[in-house]
């Protein structure tokens, strides 16, 4: 047990205690962030002559060293420490000697955890939209080839008017752009940095906090000590965000799912991304979709725990808020498994255009195209409406699609059908019609996806 406090104390901690309160178990996975913030905390404190420049090297190297021994595997980092910041500490006094015991001078555990937490969700707020990009690119690539492949859309997964899977997928684009935009915004707002803030009321040392910011890349230092300390609102911005991200991830697996049922087949899972049953040798899972729409659950549980955490806690610092890192954690490493699998899933699934486009003609997609030819033709939308019902009512009864009728079945319900109905419901006519900014037609898509490609290219 090797702790950085016990003056004040008589007796050992009781080991159920010391393990209940340790963090290193987790917490040392930011022993690089913990090791930054102390470089950039001594070379600071040498500029403001606290520290000589002989001594800020000393510890600098000494730093440096851990750092290097941790990543060659040389130096083990081990739970006989309570925290990552007691590990670096201590190791960095057998190394150096006393020198090593003036590196914590005008800082707390408390804006050292606080730093530290924030460098780590910085970079996996990067990795984070560095994925989402990627999705996004993958998505694109897809909307390019399939500007043409006819689908039915569905609203109460009925059958609803013909679309592309361009179209679709589009749709997808739309929702992890605004999840990168999301990344972004959070980024910006949390980007000031906390050290210096002490426990929670600042230092009577004269430490420069503004050029301690700058060291690490943060836009400036945070303005009030205790709230410094205090505050977890990015992280609870971080896991709305991702909740976010893996709900849209989930709503996409459900429907790769359902097209992947033997009623569908829309799509054909690749080998390496789907497994098979231990008893029935014909199966072939969409565990990857599944998988991803059950840890939704976990990233969600992460963002509940953390706002009910936060929720009670008076000013400033309270060890409640150790709680925020293996939530973060999990939930971070979850939401970047998911986006990397789902977008291999993705880039290897096989469309079976034959099916979607078999499935869009039989559904009565076209049945609006039908009321609206017939509006053209002088006749009121309403009593269109009540026409193309009757006439689908007949299909149902003969088993047939609007497209296979007679013309003469066609007049016996209105005599205002013509030859030309079978171009205007035909599956080409019905999405192609349909150009509005926005809407499913080639004309209008083709503007989208290159409007796309330029954000790509921007951002
Ligand atoms: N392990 C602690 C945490 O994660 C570090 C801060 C400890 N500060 C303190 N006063 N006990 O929050």
């Amino acid at each position: 047990m090797a702790q950085l406090w016990g003056g004040r104390f008589t007796k050992e901690t009781d080991k159920l205690v010391y393990d209940f309160n340790a963090s290193i178990s987790f917490d040392k996975r930011f022993y690089a962030q913990d090791i930054r913030g102390s470089i950039a905390h001594v070379t600071m404190l040498a500029g403001q002559n606290i520290l000589t420049e002989e001594e800020r090297d000393q510890i600098i190297e000494g730093l440096e060293d851990i750092r290097r021994d941790v990543e060659n595997g040389e130096l083990l980092i081990t739970e006989e420490y309570e925290d990552i910041h007691s590990f670096v500490e201590a190791n960095l006094i057998d190394r150096i000697g006393d020198v090593g015991k003036k590196l914590h001078t005008g800082r707390s555990r408390n804006d050292q955890v606080a730093l530290d937490m924030k460098l780590y969700t910085r970079d996996e707020i990067l990795e984070l939209d560095r994925l989402l990009k990627s999705l996004l690119e993958t998505l694109l690539h897809m909307m390019k080839e399939h500007t043409e492949t006819y689908m039915p859309g569905f609203t109460h997964l009925q059958k609803a008017q013909p679309v592309t899977l361009s179209h679709h997928l589009g749709a997808y684009f739309e929702m992890f752009k605004r999840d990168r935009s999301r990344m972004k915004d959070i980024y910006r707002r949390m980007n000031t940095c906390p050290l210096g803030a002490g426990a929670l009321a600042g230092t009577t040392y004269p430490l420069d906090r503004e050029y301690t910011a700058s060291l690490l890349e943060f836009d400036g230092p945070t303005l009030n000590s205790m709230d410094s300390v205090a505050d977890r609102d990015y992280l609870i911005e971080l896991l709305s965000a991702m909740s976010t991200v893996m709900m849209h991830l989930s709503r996409f697996s459900e429907e790769v799912i359902i097209w992947n049922s033997n009623e569908y087949q829309f799509v054909e899972l690749d080998d390496a991304f789907s497994t098979g049953s231990s008893i029935m040798p014909q199966k072939k899972n969409p565990d990857i979709a599944e998988l991803v729409r059950g840890k939704t659950g976990r990233v969600y549980g992460a963002l509940m725990s953390l706002l009910t955490t936060m929720k009670g806690i008076p000013l400033a610092y309270n060890k409640d808020m150790q709680e925020d890192k293996e939530l973060a954690f999990d939930a971070m490493d979850t939401t970047k498994g998911c986006l990397a699998l789902f977008t291999g899933m993705l880039a290897t699934m096989k469309f079976r255009k034959d099916r979607m486009a078999d499935s869009a003609k039989h559904g009565f997609t076209n049945a609006t195209d039908a009321a609206d030819y017939l509006v053209n033709h002088g006749v009121p939308f309403r009593d269109a409406h009540g026409i193309v019902g009757q006439l689908v009512l007949y299909c149902i009864e003969k088993g047939k699609a609007l497209d296979d009728l007679a013309l003469e079945e066609y007049k016996a319900i209105s005599p205002v059908f013509e030859d030309d109905i079978y171009e205007a419901v035909s599956m080409k006519t019905c999405v192609e019609m349909r150009n509005t900014i926005g809407a499913p037609g080639k004309a209008a898509m083709d503007k989208v996806i290159a409007q796309e490609e330029a954000y790509l290219i921007a951002e």
